[in-house]
């Protein structure tokens, strides 16, 4: 384990116990803690601390923004286990199971006012410059998050606006979080441009991971394995495998029609093994990833929160963390 690394893990942990929000009405603020409580990797406010840490040698003062990119994933992930109507969430019932989908719409909207609240915390100039990128990043996420749910629906979806879907709905949100230490550390903005151009590489591999487990990955990531396939989600997998079928991609088209949820994820599969899909999207993975490690031999920051980054990238892509 990286120290600097598990330094900031342990602090992020304890500062999330320590945000402040009233008890009262239960129904709204349990959930949020519930779900804040319940782990995850961190990665988002990790990114925030290492950009504050790159320029300012310290990350104490970007303990709240870290608290306030956390709250805000969390905020989309309540909203978006109601939209892939998902029940398990870190191994656990999502929030719209536990509680109901009108108690996780509400609490979702909550976390996002205390993501701004978090975010006011700092002085004026920082908020203005903070607050600017933040609400973009906030309404990209949103157009990713639509574009999902529309490609469902159609029947072609290229690579190029699949990629474009993950930028929003993922990789941006890497990318304003080491943005916004960044700038609370004094970053100047050239350094913030190549920062955005690692992360953004980061979250693309890490959002081709992510559908790659959906699928080969297993109970112990914690969601319902095959859960994209279940809700009939364009993936990285199905993107990619319906460019190799060519004129044979009604085959694939075919299996997601299976009604038989069970039978559907064994039929799309097998397409998927025999179209070596799982060695092409690592391929995929590690392309991204030695992307976003070559931008950060351009960064002018701290040389620990350097190799710190770095080392991230690799445990992100392995999936030990
Ligand atoms: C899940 O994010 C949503 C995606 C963008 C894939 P994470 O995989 O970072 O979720 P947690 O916070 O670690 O649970
Ligand atoms: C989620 O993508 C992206 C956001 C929450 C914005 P997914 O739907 O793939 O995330 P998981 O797999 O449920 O974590
Ligand atoms: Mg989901
Ligand atoms: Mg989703
Ligand atoms: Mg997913």
């Amino acid at each position: 384990m990286n120290r600097l690394y598990s330094d900031m893990l342990s602090r992020v942990e304890m500062e999330i116990e320590r945000i402040e929000m009233p008890n009262s009405p239960s129904n709204l603020y349990n959930p949020i803690r519930y779900i804040m409580g319940l782990g995850g990797k961190r990665v988002r406010p990790i990114l925030t601390l290492i950009g504050s840490q790159l320029y300012s040698g310290k990350y104490d003062e970007a303990l709240n923004h870290a608290m306030a990119v956390e709250m805000f994933h969390n905020f989309t992930l309540v909203h978006d286990d109601v939209m892939d109507s998902a029940d398990v969430r870190r191994k656990l019932p999502t929030v719209h199971k536990k509680w109901t989908s009108n108690i996780a719409l509400l609490s979702g909207d909550g976390m996002l006012v205390l993501a701004y609240q978090l975010l006011q915390k700092s002085s004026p100039e920082t908020f203005s410059r903070t607050a600017e990128i933040f609400s973009n990043t906030a309404l990209e996420v949103c157009e990713g998050q639509q574009l999902d749910m529309d490609f469902a629906d159609i029947d072609y979806v290229s690579m190029k606006e699949y990629l474009g879907m993950i930028r929003q709905k993922t990789a941006v949100l890497l990318s304003c979080s080491l943005q916004i230490g960044a700038i609370v550390g004094g970053a100047a903005d050239l350094e913030l441009v190549i920062l955005s151009e690692f992360a953004e590489s980061l979250g693309l591999a890490f959002q081709v991971k992510d559908d790659y487990l959906d699928a080969f990955g297993g109970a112990e990531f914690g969601k319902v394995q095959g859960g994209d396939i279940r809700e009939g989600k364009r993936t990285w997998l199905t993107v990619k495998s319906m460019e190799l079928l060519g004129s044979d991609a009604d085959r694939l088209r075919e299996a997601y029609q299976i009604q038989n949820l069970d039978k559907r994820v064994q039929a799309i599969l097998t397409i998927y093994q025999e179209l070596d899909i799982q060695s092409l999207a690592q391929k995929e993975v590690e392309k991204y990833s030695e992307i976003a490690v070559s931008s950060i031999a351009k960064l002018n920051g701290d040389e620990r929160a350097k190799e710190t980054l770095s080392w991230l990238v690799d445990q992100l892509i392995g999936r030990t963390i």
